[in-house]
């Protein structure tokens, strides 16, 4: 059975001074077996919330939130994939606010999984439409040729063997308060499957868990967990919340223990 996975995105917020009791008071907050928990703070986060997690056994992950394609040299202000080892464990890669902030490609997005891998870092690959994509009705087309490019030239059994996640996030859900119907959101979770068996990934794309994103809430987390194909969430807005991670965790945990995970 996939993994269940709840990855919380802080995106561009909380301090050194403060994450460590955040992660703490989440971590505590949202004990659940079988539920994959990551916390994905700023860079300057990374080392309090880790100290923070490290403590009373908490088993919640850290992730960056994002990590250069190259492996050092001339990039000011920018960080590798190596400079991570003991700060993280998970990196995301290819969040739209990067695709659309930074510039970043599918050719680029790919490097920057690769760069995990090869360091260990289990990446949350992300993928997702724009409204007019999805109001022209390309929606499926254009996430099947995200993922193939933010892929290529990714071995399929190095991604499996490295927890490679990939997370579908409509862009027009994300922050906006309007999510995808779970509906929706599964049958492009199934067109990706059925992308990763296009591309001839087999058993090693069959197994990789898929998280919806886009303004999931306690509320809504619901919605997407009943859904089969769908294995967890990536949370921004409501992940800085611990009430909301408390209620989002839970609701995972419910498929967790139909999974058979939570044993
Ligand atoms: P949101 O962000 O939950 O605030 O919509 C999700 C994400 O960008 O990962």
């Amino acid at each position: 059975m996939r993994e269940v996975v709840i990855a919380a995105n802080w995106k561009m917020h909380t301090t050194p001074s403060d994450a460590g009791d955040l992660a703490r008071t989440i971590a505590s907050r949202t004990r659940e077996a079988g539920v994959t928990r990551v916390i994905c703070p700023p860079f300057v986060c990374l080392a309090p919330v880790r100290d923070a997690l490290a403590e009373d056994d908490h088993d919640v992950a850290v992730g960056a939130q994002n990590v250069h394609h190259e492996l050092a040299g001339a990039h000011t202000g920018e960080v590798s994939a190596p400079m991570l080892a003991g700060l993280a464990t998970w990196v995301i890669v290819g969040h739209s606010e990067r695709r659309r902030d930074a510039g970043e490609t599918d050719a680029l997005v790919a490097r920057k999984v690769g760069r995990a891998l090869e360091a260990g870092l289990r990446p949350i690959l992300c993928v997702g439409e724009q409204l007019a994509e999805r109001e022209a009705g390309r929606a499926t087309e254009v996430v099947d040729t995200q993922i193939r490019g933010s892929l290529d030239g990714i071995d399929p059994a190095q991604a499996a063997d490295g927890g490679l996640v990939i997370a579908y996030e409509p862009v027009w859900a994300i922050g906006t308060g309007r999510n995808a119907t779970g509906i929706d959101a599964a049958a492009m979770v199934d067109a990706i499957r059925g992308t990763l068996d296009g591309l001839g990934w087999g058993e090693s794309g069959a197994g990789l868990p898929i998280l919806y994103g886009g303004s999931v809430t306690s509320a809504t987390i619901g919605e997407f967990m009943a859904e089969p194909s769908i294995d967890g969430a990536l949370v921004g807005g409501a992940s800085l919340k611990p009430d909301e991670m408390a209620g989002i965790v839970a609701r995972a945990g419910i498929t967790a223990r139909a999974r058979g995970l939570a044993g």
